[in-house]
Order: structure tokens, then C-alpha cells, then sequence
């Protein structure tokens, strides 16, 4: 196979949802606009698929109550909002994560503090346990590239402690544990619906949880911070808390009603490709990321991780010269310290513990005087650096001809065989 038949046959992008999109989604958003109600709460002809949309999420993912709303940026504050989490309280998290992750715990005042990974890239129990102190309110696991790591115990952790389990599931949509889906272990969980996600409206984001009180806080929050009435209206003397405009739109949850119906096709792709790369992989002794339930993964990326950093460059060029690689603007495959805001130690405004709005940061406040000794720079979290050093992810796109993945196997097994070797010659 020459170059020029890797440049014409450059794989599907790494965006699982909308390669599924067709006339089932643009109908639906079709009917929203020809009943002219693109507003949850009222219009001349609500379809009320936000509320729907909710009533199938909860029944996916076995919870009691879901709510809609912007972005897993907004579901992750909402959702600390819910907890009372705020000035002068400390929320763990990991430092494989999204930048979201951590702006959100900023925004609501509250202090940041880093907890390392296990083997499954995910909240190390032991560590966990380590940086729990008088101040911590919460824990965010975030399960990075929809795997699920040792939630079990992290929540008996949390329980032991007192704390509130945060999931943040903007990667996991449909992942799950021992039949248990993500977003089902903790307090309560927030998913993104953004274009990278396993489905998607372009936008969207959406909390679960099982208790009615922090639904109820989450869904005033979502909006101005007070409840409505049953025709959509305000109740102005009933406030709440602050809110903070994040309600999903209409033609969003027509979209998502369609593409959660998707989601368990668009994931079995994904994971089944997945597991037969891993396979190619673990049969050459090439160490591939541990997945707690090989079932449950949601399978959109595979974790090669080598054992040295030369040896990850050298797996990344193989691949990419024999053509695995998606098309144009597509990031994968690369060694994990290239993945820019993924990572706590790239995110300069951590490091530098930059503040929200231009005054004090939230380290200076006094009431938070006690995270001021907590770094975020490289070397915060020696088994996660180790790690990423020595890593490179792959996406694994959710349509694939056959020969698409032959083309990957093929670079999978040259890759082998180069680190292998050991020899730069093998690059083609
Ligand atoms: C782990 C994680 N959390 C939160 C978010 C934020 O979601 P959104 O882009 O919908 O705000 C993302 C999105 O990439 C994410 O990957």
C-alpha cells in the first residue's frame, strides 16, 4: 500500500455521534420548528422533547431524575451548586480530566485539589485517601474516554468520609460497570453532548442523580434559580439560588432523543474494534490500558502505553506513516503529553492559580487560605506524568469500512514490531 492510497482513504473523524447522523435527526428537529417552539418551557406548540428526552435519559441510565440543560461545562457547576459546594470548601479531582473539570470547581470559589491515577487512568483509591482533608466537600471521578476506573471503592471512600461522589460522564455516555451504567455510582453525574462525545447535538449537556433534593437545586440553578409553574412561568417568591441560564433547547433534545436511541449501536462498534486491537496488542506483550469491565467500555480510544517515552514516539510515527490517522483536522493518534488541556499541568491558568474575573483568585481568599501550599504544575502527580510520557491514544472512529481497519491493524502490528525492534530505520 503507497502514500498515496493511505492520503485517499484517510479514516472517519473521531466525533462517534454524528456518523450516525441521517433523515431521523433532521426530522426531528424539523418538527420542533414547524410547531415554532424551540423553548422548553412554553410556545405555541410545545412538543416537550426536552422533558422527554430527560424521562428516556433517566430510564437509560436507571436513575430517578435527569435534567437537560447547555453544556457539561454548566452541568458540572450546576451540579456542585446542588452539593453547596463554594467558598472555603476543597473538591478533589483528578489530573487526567478536562479543563471543564476544574474551571468549574474555580467558578463556584471552591479550591481544586489534585489526586493521582491508577493503571486505569482514573482516581487512584489509594491517593484519594491520602488528600482528604477537614475541608474537602467532594470527589470529581471523571471517566476519561468512557472507562469506568475502581468507582466501587471510591465511593466507599466517600461514604467513609462523608463526600459527596461527583461523575462527570462528559466521556461515558453508555458506559458502564457490571451492568451498572456510569452516571448511576455517585450523588450525581453531569454529561456533555458536545461534538467529541458518543452522541451529540453539536452542543448539550444533561445532570442525573437520584435525589430529589439536589434535582430540585440543580433545576433552579440551570435556569434564573427559581422553580416553575406548571405553564412554564417563573414563581418569583419562591426563590432558590442563583441561576445560571443553561436550559437545553428544544431542538437539542429533538436531536439527542434520536441519537440516544443510537448509542448502544454507535458504542458496540467502537468497543468491538477496540477489543480486537487490544488483543492484536496484548498477544505482542504491549501493554494497553486496564478496563475494569471489557463489556462496559464505551471503546472510543485505546491507551497504548509503552515503557519508554522514545518507544511512544516511535509507536505514534509508525502509525501514522501506514495511514493511521484520520482526516484533516483529526489529533490522534499522539503520545498523551500532547493532549493539551486534558492534562492538569498544561492548563497555565492552574499552574499559575490565575482568578476568575480579573480580582482575587480563589487561593487568595481567606476563607480558602489552607489550598495555598497545593501546586499544579509538572510533578504534582508522579504516576500520572509517568504514565502519559509513555502513552499514545488512539480514537477509534464509530464507522469503519473493513478495509479502514485493515489499514489500522496492519499499522497496529508495524507498530509493535518497531518498538520491538527498537529501531528508528523501521519508520518508513
Ligand atoms: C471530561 C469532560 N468534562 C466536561 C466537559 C465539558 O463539556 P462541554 O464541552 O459540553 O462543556 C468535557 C468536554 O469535552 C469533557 O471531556
Amino acid at each position: 500500500m503507497n502514500q498515496d492510497f493511505f492520503a485517499q482513504s484517510l479514516l472517519p473523524q473521531e466525533w462517534p455521534g454524528i456518523h450516525y447522523f441521517d433523515e431521523q435527526e433532521a426530522n426531528a428537529v424539523h418538527q420542533v420548528l414547524k410547531a415554532k417552539s424551540p423553548f422548553r418551557f412554553y410556545g405555541p406548540n410545545l412538543l416537550n422533547e426536552a422533558s422527554q428526552f430527560e424521562n428516556e435519559l433517566s430510564q437509560f441510565l436507571g436513575v430517578t431524575y435527569c435534567l437537560g440543560v447547555s453544556s457539561g461545562t454548566a452541568a458540572l457547576q450546576i451540579a456542585l451548586s446542588a452539593i453547596d459546594v463554594g467558598v472555603g470548601d476543597e473538591v478533589l479531582i483528578p489530573g487526567y480530566f478536562w479543563v471543564a473539570t476544574v474551571s468549574a470547581v474555580i467558578r463556584n470559589g471552591a479550591i481544586p485539589r489534585l489526586v493521582d491515577v491508577d493503571d486505569s487512568f482514573s482516581l487512584d483509591p489509594d491517593d484519594l485517601k491520602k488528600k482528604i482533608g477537614p475541608r474537602t466537600k467532594a470527589v470529581i471521578m471523571v471517566h476519561m474516554g468512557g472507562i469506568v476506573g475502581r468507582v466501587d471503592l471510591v465511593k466507599k471512600i466517600c461514604d467513609e468520609h462523608g463526600l459527596f461522589l461527583i461523575e462527570d460522564c462528559a466521556q461515558s455516555i453508555g458506559a458502564s460497570q457490571s451492568k451498572k451504567m456510569s452516571g448511576s455510582f455517585g450523588d450525581i453525574a453531569t454529561f456533555s453532548f458536545q461534538l467529541n462525545k458518543n452522541i451529540t447535538a453539536g452542543e448539550g449537556g444533561a445532570i442525573a442523580t437520584n435525589n430529589e433534593v439536589l434535582y430540585k437545586k440543580a433545576l433552579a440553578v440551570h435556569d434564573l434559580g427559581y422553580p416553575r409553574n406548571e405553564f412554564g412561568r417563573l414563581v418569583l417568591n419562591d426563590f432558590s439560588r442563583w441561576g445560571i441560564g443553561s436550559r437545553m433547547s428544544e431542538i437539542t433534545a429533538a436531536i439527542l432523543r434520536v441519537q440516544l436511541k443510537k448509542l448502544p449501536v454507535i458504542i458496540e462498534t467502537m468497543r468491538n474494534f477496540n477489543l480486537k486491537l487490544q488483543k492484536i496488542l496484548n498477544d505482542r506483550s504491549i501493554v494497553t490500558r486496564t478496563i475494569i469491565d471489557s463489556n462496559g467500555f464505551s471503546g472510543g480510544f485505546l491507551e497504548v502505553i509503552l515503557d519508554t517515552d522514545i518507544k511512544a514516539k516511535i509507536f505514534k510515527e509508525v502509525l501514522l506513516s501506514n495511514g493511521a490517522k484520520g482526516g484533516q483536522n483529526s489529533l490522534y493518534p499522539i503520545v498523551m503529553t500532547e493532549w493539551g488541556l486534558h492534562i492538569y499541568y498544561n492548563i497555565g491558568s492552574l499552574v499559575e492559580k490565575k482568578s476568575f474575573s480579573g480580582n482575587s483568585s480563589v487561593w487568595e481568599l481567606q476563607e480558602n487560605l489552607f489550598g495555598k501550599s497545593y501546586t499544579y504544575d509538572k510533578g504534582t502527580l508522579p504516576h500520572l506524568d509517568s504514565l502519559i510520557s509513555r502513552t499514545v491514544i488512539f480514537c477509534i472512529a464509530s464507522k469503519l469500512t473493513e478495509a479502514q481497519k485493515d489499514i489500522i491493524e496492519r499499522a497496529m502490528l508495524l507498530a509493535c514490531m518497531a518498538v520491538k525492534a527498537e529501531v528508528n530505520e523501521i519508520l518508513c
